[in-house]
């Protein structure tokens, strides 16, 4: 039998033990994986006597306005890889998260779909946390920003920003829609770009000449939301004395919290000077109102990464942990944030001025990535490469994206391509055909002689592969985990050249050469063994199955220190399949989907598609002519009609966003052009199914399209 961390230090007969560096056992302390249990009577507030560290991790809070897509998935599989690296070697490892909810995206999404903020945010939350468990992301707690607790931090880091004198109010003159009553963030209003002139340019910058400007330069400015010109109005605002921190983040992101090529970033900020940072929103805002002041809303961004706090909070409430004790200014927890590179300046400016004002302890490293490309650009729906998280799971295993990204990942910020044909070669030839092979090359020869290993090993292969423990440690500390895979694969490559090289079919055929057999297949097993122990933080759904096969408690850094010997093990069950060209190929059709509705102008990812489609892509979609049979107000919907469509064959029930451009009475009798092969949608008010065809910006400025007379309901429109 194999002896288990549980089971260590103590030695144990039948394992031989290696001549290891030492690694803490997570057991001797308790599993952080597993249940929740009160660590406090546990471990002391702070790293203890063992080396053994008390970590926070966090990735960036997902917007509660769309779904989970690839980019996401990075962020988080790269956290996860981490965390449960810090766990296996027995670390306390807290991973929490959130969803962002906060902002007029949120709002204006939820007046879209004709409900609420929190009856949206609630779903997406719901949706999201399926997401990330289905891609076997371990968050301890997954939360929300819109919580009393993140209510309660927010003003109290507030406060204590006011009381240090930090808190500034000024007038400032923004462009507002006069039609939809609220002030416009840039991404809400498009026009020319004042530079190159080109049309439909969002209020912050050109995508075509790369601009960058002011909203109110933009020429024949436009709400996104109403259509209506924007006006200039001036309301007071709240700022946060960001220029008054110029010397502490200078030595702050000097000071080992962040990559070198991340600080070099931030050094030509500091070198300028930082302005003062506008914290406030004016109604109506989907967010918490600051208090004493009336109808002046915390900006999204003050609130979202106290975000992390908060989910924090509400773990510690749930298992009993000491919450000061990570947050207090001097303490010895680590805290670290995963982000995207976009959003440095809110991670490693903002954030560390406040909670040092607020008298926290800042964090302790800020861990940036790159943007993912796919097939060397940008994700593109257009192109069926805007992949969500649940388009992904229809047709793929989690391990092999895990994987995939595992190799790419490093500590810079360059970007990570996604090549879809080397995804395909890479899982299948590393994983399939190297790892699990040397598995499945070994293991009927062990069966065939009862299924028990050797009663030793001593193969200087396998001391070889564990003698590279600390490397590949180092590398997954980091972030360098391509690196650490190109040397777990070298070690998978040695494997299976020993084995080829003993041939034990080749022996298994010669009498008397039973022992010989058994020994070179308990050194492969063993070597199997060592490189799913190096792999486990990134194929955790593959280590579990191989510590069944295996016959052995869950695996972690420690069980390093020994090797399986005179050991009973389990049948072998295949490990992991190849990828199927077919089924990647069925993951970018299904990416292609024609339902742009589904990613409305408050995304926060812009459509940069204007690229063509086939005429293949074209013929999906199915277009008829239809009659208006009749028209009505739909009770509790503001933007809604109920159309009852005739379509020659049938009648249909659509629900159509263009109220403010129609009266009932002037649509029945009318023929339009209805999407008659729209999936049905749910609707609070009943099922659309279908969608009528309109050309404008929205509003009163919608226009129904019309075939010429003579055409009948049910005709095909081609
Ligand atoms: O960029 C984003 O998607 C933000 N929702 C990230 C927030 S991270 C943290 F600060 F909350
Ligand atoms: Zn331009």
């Amino acid at each position: 039998m194999q002896a288990s961390a549980r089971d260590t230090p103590s030695p144990q007969p039948n394992a031989v033990y290696l001549p290891l560096s030492r690694f803490p056992t997570s057991d001797s302390l308790g599993s952080f994986n597993g249940a929740p249990f009160p660590m406090s009577d546990r471990m002391s507030e702070t790293s203890n006597s063992l080396g053994l560290r008390r970590i926070l991790v966090t990735s960036a809070l997902p917007n509660a306005n769309g779904s989970i897509h690839l980019g996401h998935l990075l962020e988080h599989i790269q956290t996860d890889i981490w965390v449960r690296f810090q766990r296996m070697r027995g670390h306390e490892c807290v991973y929490i998260c959130a969803d962002d909810t906060h902002g007029a995206a949120t709002m204006l999404r939820a007046e879209e779909l004709d409900t609420t903020p929190e009856a949206l945010i609630d779903e997406v939350r719901l949706e999201h946390e399926r997401d990330f468990k289905d891609f076997l992301i371990s968050h301890d707690n997954y939360y929300s920003t819109h919580s009393e607790e993140n209510r309660e931090f927010s003003s109290l880091i507030y406060e204590r920003l006011k009381d240090a004198d930090k808190i500034r109010t000024r007038e400032v003159e923004q462009l507002y829609d006069p039609e939809r009553t609220i002030f416009l963030a840039d991404r809400f209003i498009v026009g020319g770009c004042p530079r190159c002139k080109s049309e439909g340019q969002y209020g912050d910058n050109c995508e075509v000449c790369g601009a960058t400007y002011d909203a109110t330069d933009l020429i024949n400015p436009v709400s996104k939301i109403s259509g209506a010109v924007p006006e200039l109005r001036t309301s007071t605002h709240f700022f946060f004395a960001l220029s008054e921190f110029n010397s502490f983040l200078q030595s702050w992101t000097r000071s080992g919290t962040l990559h070198d090529q991340v600080a070099n970033k931030l050094a030509e900020w500091l070198d300028e000077g930082l302005q003062d940072w506008d914290i406030s929103r004016d109604a109506p805002y989907f967010g918490f109102e600051i208090p004493g002041e009336e109808n002046k809303f915390f900006y999204v961004w003050l609130d979202a990464p106290i975000g992390y706090m908060a989910s924090f909070k509400n773990y510690c409430d749930q298992v009993g942990l000491d919450f000061d004790a990570w947050w207090q200014p001097d303490s010895t927890c680590e805290v670290h944030h995963f982000i995207g590179k976009d959003i440095i300046n809110f991670h490693a400016l903002f954030w560390p001025a406040m909670l040092k004002t607020a008298g926290f302890r800042t964090p302790t490293r800020v861990h940036a990535h790159g943007f993912i490309t796919v097939d060397g650009q940008k994700m593109s729906k257009s192109r069926g490469t805007f992949i969500n998280a649940r388009t992904y799971l229809d047709h793929l295993a989690p391990e092999y994206l895990r994987y995939y990204f595992a190799t790419k990942l490093s500590d810079s910020i360059d970007d990570l391509d996604m090549n879809l044909e080397d995804f395909v070669q890479r899982v299948n030839s590393d994983l399939v055909g190297k790892v699990v092979n040397i598995a499945s090359r070994c293991a009927g020869f062990v069966k065939k002689q009862g299924g028990h290993l050797a009663p030793t090993c001593d193969n200087p292969l396998n001391t070889g592969f564990v003698s590279q423990a600390n490397v590949i440690a180092e590398a997954y500390e980091a972030g360098n985990v391509g690196k650490a895979i190109r040397q777990i694969m070298a070690m998978a490559d040695q494997a299976n050249q020993f084995i080829a090289d003993a041939a034990p079919w080749q022996m298994a055929k010669e009498e008397g050469k039973e022992a010989d057999v058994l020994s070179v297949c308990t050194d492969g097993i063993n070597a199997f063994r060592i490189l799913v122990i190096f792999l486990k933080p990134i194929l955790p759904s593959l280590a579990e199955k191989s510590e069944t096969f295996l016959n052995v408690p869950p695996l972690s850094w420690s069980d390093l220190d020994h090797l399986l010997v005179d050991h009973k093990i389990n049948k072998f069950k295949p490990l992991m399949s190849r990828i199927e060209q077919k089924d990647v190929d069925a993951m970018i059709s299904a990416g292609k989907s024609p339902a742009k509705e589904m990613h409305v102008a408050d995304s926060p990812v812009k459509d940069e598609d204007v690229d063509t489609i086939e005429f293949d892509d074209f013929a999906k979609v199915d277009l008829r002519v239809a009659k208006i049979v009749a028209a009505e107000h739909v009770d509790g919907a503001d933007k809604l009609l109920r159309l009852t469509l005739d379509l020659g064959a049938g009648q249909r029930q659509v629900f159509a966003g263009i109220k403010a451009a129609y009266q009932p009475e002037d649509l029945a009798g009318r023929l339009t052009v209805m999407v008659a092969n729209l999936a049905p949608r749910k609707m609070r008010f009943g099922v659309s199914e279908g969608m009528v065809l309109a050309a404008g910006p929205g509003g009163k400025d919608l226009f129904l399209l019309s075939p010429d007379s003579g055409a009948e309901p049910g005709m095909e429109v081609k």
